[in-house]
């Protein structure tokens, strides 16, 4: 029980980091749209690339091992719960948005802003939404 229970709290780690770029890149995002200066825009470029493959890459993929392996493990106990679907299913459209992100900042990277500063500031708020939705499913358990 004890490795689960690293298993566990290492998930929830990388987790959080994964989610620090979630919220932070998209945020880059809004202040690169409104970038009129070359050298700002070049910073941007920089921050964006590093924090997506530094950070984000590595967290999204630590976490989603750990997950997998968890779930592996509690598979008995786990694989009818209909929370745990509902789960998985907000962390596919968390994967998407991450990729999203990377088709973002390729197109940054060729100085091309293809959405709207106020696009931007929505898209920004999404991962809370789903970040709030996951975290009550996993501890509170709806739907037994
Ligand atoms: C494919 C991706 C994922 C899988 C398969 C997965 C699976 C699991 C499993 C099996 C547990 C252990 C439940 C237990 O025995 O108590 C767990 C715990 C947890 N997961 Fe995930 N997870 C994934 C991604 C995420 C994401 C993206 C988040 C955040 C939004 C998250 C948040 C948590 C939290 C907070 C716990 C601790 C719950 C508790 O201790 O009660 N997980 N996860």
């Amino acid at each position: 029980m004890t490795g689960y229970l690293w298993l566990k709290a290492f998930h929830i780690v990388f987790v959080v980091t994964w989610f620090a770029g979630l919220f932070y890149l998209p945020r880059l995002f809004v202040y690169h749209s409104t970038a009129t200066d070359e050298i700002s825009r070049e910073r941007f470029k920089v921050m964006e690339s590093k924090l997506f493959r530094v950070i984000m890459n590595p967290s999204m993929l630590l976490a989603l091992i750990l997950g997998v392996w968890m779930l592996l493990l509690s598979w008995q106990a786990y694989s009818d719960k209909l929370w745990l679907w509902l789960k998985i299913f907000l962390v596919v459209l968390l994967i998407g948005y991450h990729h999203y992100c990377l088709r973002i900042i390729k197109a940054f990277a060729q100085d091309q802003v293809i959405h709207s500063e106020k696009f931007f500031r929505i898209f920004n708020e999404l991962p809370s939404l789903v970040l709030v939705a996951a975290v009550i499913l996993v501890v509170v358990r709806p739907w037994q």
